[in-house]
């Protein structure tokens, strides 16, 4: 039997990640739901992409990431696939989608990876999503946990906090990672976790750590695309670096688009199409 070799040997796969933790060389990751951001994020050479819940926030303008459904997930994977060509590529599994059963969720997730092409499925949870994990990753499905603040569960949790703050819980956020590393998962977002507690359990783990305000230890770095460009409305978490106003720039051009549009300087001649001379244009009026 021949086996083909991969056509970019440039793309990441899921042992690329191993590799770069054993050298001590940091990742990053970042959010894209189309196929625009998700080729300037991949020209860019952002690693990993994650097609997140975050859609819910971000794009459809939800408070929050409940709404969000397996088809939108779908829909999000498919555009994003096709604007990345190194960037390995994780979608988020939605709320909903992995909470029925465990067949149910094996297949929610095999339509993410056959019909959306991901090349893994994210899902929230620590110890409670062990059996589930198992169940994927048997199935040759490749898994992302994600524990700390856990989007998902913000009716629970009772808003957004930094979560593993006291001895117990931060015992208790050691203990989920690293029975989701013993279940087979690849990697583990910690979200909103204090940064010594991320850095302990990074240094537990021989698989990465993908941390999004869980300080500067983490293997990989991960933030929301649109926070990072200034394309977010409200306030900003106290972990987001912003490194461009693009609202503004969009600001500024549509508004000197209007300009040019009131003053009649929009659409000049060269912007617009003329007919030929042969045409007896007196013969129109
Ligand atoms: O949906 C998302 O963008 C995420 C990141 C915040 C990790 O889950």
């Amino acid at each position: 039997m021949a086996y083909l070799k991969p056509d970019r040997p440039e793309k990441i796969y899921v042992p690329a990640l191993r590799k770069a933790k054993k050298k001590g060389e940091k990742l990053t990751c970042l959010t894209a739901y189309d196929y625009p951001t998700a080729r300037i994020v991949d020209e860019a050479g952002a690693d990993l992409i994650l097609v997140g819940d975050s859609i819910g926030n971000v794009i459809q303008g939800y408070g929050n990431t409940i709404p969000v459904t397996l088809d939108e997930i779908l829909l999000a994977t498919k555009a994003v696939k096709r604007g990345s060509s190194r960037a390995l590529i994780i979608s988020d599994m939605p709320y909903g989608s992995y909470h029925i059963s465990e067949d149910e969720t094996v297949r929610n997730a095999l339509n993410l990876m056959k019909n959306g092409e991901a090349e893994a499925v994210k899902l929230e949870g620590g110890k409670n999503r062990i059996k589930l994990v198992k169940r994927l990753v048997d199935e040759e499905i490749p898994v992302v946990a994600h524990i700390g603040l856990t989007p998902q569960s913000v009716h629970k949790l009772g808003g957004y906090r930094v979560q593993g703050k006291t001895t117990t819980t931060a015992q208790r956020l050691i203990e989920d990672a690293q029975s989701l590393e013993e279940a087979g998962a690849f990697a583990i977002v910690l979200e909103l976790v204090p940064r010594e507690v991320a850095e302990i359990i990074t240094d537990k783990l021989k698989i990465s750590t993908i941390g999004i305000g869980a300080g500067v230890g983490c293997d990989i770095q991960v933030v929301v695309l649109h926070d990072l460009i200034g394309m977010t409305f409200g306030r900003l978490p106290r972990f987001v670096r912003k490194y461009a106003d693009i609202r503004e720039v969009m600001s500024d051009a549509i508004g000197k688009w209007m300009e040019d549009v009131k003053s009649g300087d929009y659409p000049n001649e060269k912007e617009s199409y003329g007919l030929p001379e042969k045409v007896d244009l007196e013969s129109l009026k």
